[in-house]
C-alpha cells in the first residue's frame, strides 16, 4: 500500500474512518429500508459501503440501495475506489450518485436553485433522512478560497460568523445539517476539539439549537494513528422522539462499539441542553453535578478572577535557543550582564512560592535561568561580544523566523517585565498560581500575573487552591492529546475565586504541603475555610466538587496515545 505524500494527505484532510465506526455510524443513522443518505466527502467510500450494506440488511435489494446513497468526493482517485467498493458489494456503480467536485459547491449547484437554505425550506427532494460522514480536518489558510468561500456562505446563512480560525469540518457539519429531513439523523466523526474550542463555540450553540438529541461518543485511545488527533462521534437526532437533551458516552477504544448496542444509549442519562457557546466538557459530568456548577456559577459571594488578577502571556522570544541561556553560557559569551533573570519551564516553579533561593539553585544547576535581554540599540552601539552574538544568530537566520522578523531590531525582545505571580499556562495535576519574589520573568510556557490594585497577593494564591476553583478550571479551560489542561490568559481571568476567609490560610503552610506532594491534604484545610465557612456550602457540596475536578483530571490524563488503525489512504 503506497502512501499519498503527507502534505497532500494534510492538506485534503484525508484520514478514513476505521471500519468498526463506519459500521457503527450506518446503523445508527439508517433507520428503514427506504432512508436516502449521503456521505459528503467520501474518501474510499469507507461509508459508502457501510451505508449500502446497513440499508440491504434493512431490506433495500441491491439497485435500491445503491440508488439511495450520494456521496461527494473531491479526488478523483477517491472516487474511483469508492465505485470499486460499491462494484465489489456486487452493485452497479453506473447506477451510483457519487458526485466528484466540492461539497459546498455541490450543496449549492446541485441540490439548490435558490440557496441551500431556500432549498431545505422549500424542496422535500433535498433532504436525506441519514447523513453520515468524518469531514476533512483543514485549517482555514489551506482551506481553498473556491471552497471556502460557499462554505463560509452557508455558515453565514445559518447566523454564524465564520473567521481566520474556522476549520473546514466546521461547515461541513453546518452544511449537512441543513440537508437532513425533519426526522433525519447525523452521524460524523468530528475532532474533539468540537467540546472545547472557541473557533468551535458558535457551532456548539448551532447543535444544540439545530437538534433536538445528542449523543457523544469519545474514545481513551486515539482513533487515528499517525496524526495527534482526537476525535469524537455526533450523533445528532433532529427530531429525537420528542426528547431533548444531550448525553455523553466513554469508550476505551473504537472496538468497543462492536459490543454496543444502540438502544444501550437511551439508558444514559440526558442533559438538558445548554443553549450557549459554553464548552462541552460538562457533559461529563452528571445532572447532579452540572446543576451545582451552574448555581455556583452566579454565587454572590464568588470573585471572578480577573478582578483580582491580570494575566498575560508569558515572553515570546522568538528563538529561546538564542534568547534563553544557562549561566555558564551567557559568561562565556560575555553576555551577562546583559542577562535577566528567568524562568522557562513550569516545572522549574515548584509549591506555590518561587523564591531567590528557588532561582539560585535553578542557576546553579546549569538550567537555562537566564533571558538575554539587550538594549534598544543599534547594533554598532553594543559590545563586541553582543555584536558577535547576534552576528552568530543571524547566521543562523533567526532573524528570519516570524516573530524576530517583524521586530524592529530582531535581537530586542518586546515586553519584558517582572511580574506578581506565575500561572501554569499547561496543568498536568492542578492549576496554580505562584507567588514571585524575585525579579524573574518567564518564557511563554508560563502566563505572567499582575495583582490588582488592593489585591492581596498571597491570599489570592492561598485561595486559588480549592476544589471549586479546581472544577472550573476543568470546564474552563480545554485539553489535548497530551492529557494536559491549558487555560488560555482571559480564561484565567475567568475562573471563581472564594475569598472569604482566604486569611485564615498560611501560604507558606500550602507551599510545603504542595512540596510535599500533599494536596489533597492541603484542600481539606482550604476547602473547609473558603467553600464551606466561606461560601456556605454544605460538605456534600465541597466533596462533589472535589470528585468532578479529579474525575475531569483524571479524564484528560488517562486518554492515551495508542492508536488502532492506520489511515489506509492508498
Ligand atoms: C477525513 S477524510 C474522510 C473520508 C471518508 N469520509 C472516511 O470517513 O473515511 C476527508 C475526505 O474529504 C475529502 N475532501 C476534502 N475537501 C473536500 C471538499 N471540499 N469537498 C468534498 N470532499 C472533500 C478528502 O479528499 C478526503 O477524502
Amino acid at each position: 500500500m503506497s502512501k499519498l505524500a503527507p502534505t497532500h494527505q494534510k492538506l485534503r484532510g484525508g484520514y478514513y474512518t476505521p471500519q468498526p465506526v463506519a459500521d457503527f455510524l450506518a446503523r445508527w443513522a439508517i433507520k428503514s429500508p427506504r432512508d436516502r443518505v449521503l456521505e459528503p466527502s467520501c474518501g474510499d467510500g469507507v461509508l459508502v459501503e457501510s451505508a449500502i450494506k446497513v440499508l440491504i440488511e434493512r431490506g433495500a435489494d441491491r439497485r435500491k440501495a445503491v440508488n439511495l446513497v450520494q456521496g461527494v468526493e473531491i479526488e478523483q482517485a477517491e472516487r474511483l475506489k469508492v465505485l470499486g467498493r460499491i462494484q465489489a458489494l456486487g452493485c452497479r456503480p453506473e447506477a451510483a450518485n457519487i458526485h466528484l467536485g466540492d461539497f459546498f459547491t455541490y450543496c449549492k449547484e446541485n441540490l439548490a436553485d435558490h440557496g441551500l437554505l431556500a432549498l431545505c425550506e422549500q424542496r422535500e427532494t433535498a433532504s436525506f433522512d441519514a447523513i453520515i460522514g468524518n469531514p476533512p480536518f483543514i485549517r482555514y489558510q489551506n482551506f481553498q478560497e473556491e471552497h471556502r468561500k460557499p462554505a463560509f456562505e452557508i455558515m453565514q446563512r445559518a447566523g454564524l460568523a465564520p473567521n481566520r480560525l474556522t476549520n473546514s469540518w466546521v461547515p461541513f457539519v453546518v452544511a449537512a445539517s441543513f440537508l437532513l429531513s425533519e426526522q433525519g439523523r447525523l452521524a460524523l466523526v468530528i475532532p474533539a476539539e468540537l467540546l472545547q474550542v472557541n473557533y468551535a463555540a458558535e457551532l456548539r450553540r448551532f447543535l444544540s439549537d439545530y437538534f433536538r438529541q445528542i449523543t457523544l461518543i469519545t474514545f481513551q485511545k486515539l482513533v487515528f494513528d499517525g496524526i495527534q488527533q482526537e476525535v469524537v462521534l455526533v450523533l445528532a437526532e433532529r427530531s429525537g422522539n420528542g426528547v431533548s437533551g444531550i448525553r455523553t458516552v466513554e469508550l476505551s477504544g473504537v472496538d468497543d462499539l462492536a459490543d454496543y448496542e444502540h438502544t444501550d444509549f437511551i439508558h444514559r442519562e440526558l442533559k438538558p441542553m445548554d443553549h450557549s457557546t459554553e464548552k462541552w466538557t460538562q457533559y461529563f459530568l452528571s445532572n447532579k453535578e452540572i446543576g451545582l456548577l451552574r448555581e455556583l456559577r452566579t454565587h454572590p459571594q464568588l470573585t471572578e478572577s480577573g478582578k483580582v488578577i491580570d494575566v498575560d502571556v508569558g515572553i515570546v522570544t522568538g528563538q529561546n535557543d538564542f534568547f534563553v541561556l544557562s549561566g555558564a553560557r551567557a559568561k562565556e559569551l560575555s553576555l551577562k550582564k546583559f542577562t535577566r533573570r528567568l524562568v522557562s519551564r513550569s516545572g522549574h516553579l515548584k509549591g506555590t512560592i518561587f523564591s531567590a533561593a528557588d532561582w539560585q539553585a535553578n542557576a546553579e544547576q546549569e538550567l537555562p535561568a537566564y533571558l538575554l535581554d539587550l538594549p534598544d540599540r543599534e547594533l554598532s552601539e553594543l559590545t563586541e561580544a553582543a555584536q558577535k552574538y547576534v552576528a552568530s544568530g543571524q547566521a543562523a537566520d533567526f532573524d528570519k523566523g516570524f516573530k524576530c522578523r517583524i521586530r524592529k531590531r530582531w535581537y530586542v525582545v518586546p515586553s519584558v517585565w517582572t511580574p506578581d505571580a506565575f500561572m501554569l499556562r499547561q496543568v498536568h495535576g492542578y492549576p496554580k498560581l505562584i507567588l514571585n519574589e524575585t525579579k524573574a520573568t518567564c518564557t511563554d510556557t508560563i502566563h505572567r500575573v499582575r495583582f490588582r490594585e488592593g489585591a492581596n497577593g498571597s491570599l489570592i494564591v492561598a485561595a486559588f487552591l480549592n476544589s471549586l476553583t479546581f472544577a472550573f478550571s476543568e470546564v474552563t479551560g480545554r485539553s489535548y492529546g497530551g492529557g494536559v489542561l491549558e487555560l488560555e490568559p482571559n480564561e484565567a481571568e475567568k475562573l471563581p475565586l472564594p475569598l472569604k476567609n482566604a486569611e485564615r490560610l498560611d501560604v507558606f503552610d500550602l507551599h510545603e504541603m504542595l512540596l510535599a506532594d500533599q494536596i489533597d491534604d492541603a484542600l481539606e484545610i482550604t476547602d473547609k475555610a473558603l467553600l464551606i465557612d466561606g461560601l456556605g456550602l454544605s460538605r456534600r457540596e465541597a466533596k462533589a466538587l472535589r470528585e468532578i475536578w479529579q474525575r475531569l483530571r483524571d479524564r484528560r490524563i488517562n486518554r492515551k496515545h495508542s492508536a488502532i488503525r492506520r489511515a489506509a489512504v492508498s
